[in-house]
């Protein structure tokens, strides 16, 4: 993590932020239905992240950067890392510069990120930063998750279209619409923000040296989700019995397969899925608490003992990796992939722990210690700083 003095961002109530409504109204009358735009939203939001400071992350190893770009009419994406020297080359306009993930490397878009907790955290993606010259962006398109545009620093004009025509440009490197009719046009000053449902067609174009925040949500389609579990499936699938047919009947045409065969075996694979039921939840829940698959734990070299461990947790408290996923549903919890069976005594620090992210040292029981305590080894959580 950056070393970097970090700004205190006064994050407003949640209200506040989402323009004197509450979030259950948000949800009623906002999520995944229309656009909301917020003027001030979060004041003081452009000081969070320096335009210098995003540029040395779109140089790290770990960190996930992009570069669109706009030459002749033709449209171009990047890979990074970049370095210093990479985004120095850069002309003055059309293009834009975009490091997902900006959450893992700064704890402080963690925080802003988290203060969208009012969406549970399985839904919850990454913060991601673009930064971009005047007349940059990345073209007009849809995405299929909802987002909440929130504009750092400078100006940027944002058009909007309920569109039902999603043709792409073809060949393209990127997802770009072929025929944008903009509806409405928004622009946008540090501290606003824009809540966009999903697949609604959008292109912002800074208006001036331009850096906007993007709060993502994961939408897993139902094809990856399908075939997730059934990966877990062949895995656990518990069908011992072997097939039978004791009212077998003597056939003139051996070459045919028997109708009740077939719908024998149907019926018997119908019963193995029935019995996998009670599994599918707990699949897809485990599936919800991976980790994006960039990401990994490193572990303390020198694994502290249970006693030194409890001494430091109580004195500090502890917090979660920021890429660390800790979920729970009804009395099982789920972290980072893994399924957890919690003791009585434990449950209610650890189901605090997945809901708030951290806990001070006195809320920390010695009965989860031990818990804790290998979690803390495997590297998905620290003590707070
Ligand atoms: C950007 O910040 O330039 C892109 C955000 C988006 O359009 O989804
Ligand atoms: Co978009």
């Amino acid at each position: 993590m950056s070393k970097t003095q970090t700004y205190l961002l006064e994050l407003p109530p949640l209200k506040t932020m989402l323009g004197g409504i509450t979030p259950r109204a948000f949800f009623r009358d906002y999520w995944q239905k229309q656009p909301l735009l917020v003027k001030n939203a979060l004041p003081g939001v452009e000081k969070l992240i320096s335009p210098q400071r995003l540029r040395a992350f779109a140089n790290h190893e770990d960190g996930e950067s992009r570069l669109v770009q706009r030459r002749r009419g033709r449209w171009s994406l990047d890979f990074g890392p970049f370095s210093a020297d990479d985004l120095a080359a850069l002309p003055n306009k059309d293009w834009a510069l975009l490091v997902q993930g900006v959450n893992l490397l700064a704890p402080e878009a963690d925080r802003l990120l988290n203060h969208f907790n009012f969406v549970p955290y399985a839904r919850l993606d990454d913060l991601m930063i673009s930064l971009a010259p005047a007349g940059g962006g990345v073209g007009p398109h849809f995405d299929p998750y909802d987002v909440f545009l929130i504009q750092g620093l400078g100006r940027r004009r944002w058009e909007i279209s309920t569109q039902k025509d999603r043709r792409l440009i073809p060949n393209a490197p990127l997802r770009i619409l072929a025929d944008f009719q903009a509806e409405q046009v928004w622009e946008v000053e540090p501290g606003d923000m824009l809540y966009l449902p999903p697949h609604c067609a959008h292109n912002g174009v800074a208006l001036s040296e331009c850096m906007t925040l993007s709060v993502g949500f994961r939408s897993p389609s139902d094809q990856e989700m399908t075939v997730q579990f059934l990966n877990h499936l062949i895995d656990t699938v518990d069908a011992p019995d072997y097939y039978n047919d004791p009212h077998l009947t003597p056939t003139r045409h051996p070459g045919q397969i028997p109708d009740a065969m077939l719908e024998n075996i149907a019926q018997r694979i119908a019963k193995a899925l029935k019995n996998s039921d009670r599994e599918l939840k707990s699949s897809i829940a485990g599936y919800l608490s991976e980790p994006k698959p960039n990401i990994f734990f490193n572990p303390p070299e020198r694994k502290p003992s249970l006693i030194a461990f409890m001494q430091k947790a109580a004195r500090q408290g502890i917090r979660l990796h920021p890429g660390s996923r800790l979920l729970w549903h009804k009395k099982v919890l789920f972290f980072n992939g893994e399924q957890i069976y919690p003791t009585p005594a434990e449950y209610p620090t650890l189901v605090a722990l997945a809901d708030q992210r951290s806990l001070a040292g006195d809320a920390i029981p010695g009965t989860a210690m031990p818990r804790l305590h290998d979690w803390f080894c495997a590297g998905w959580l620290d003590y707070q700083p």
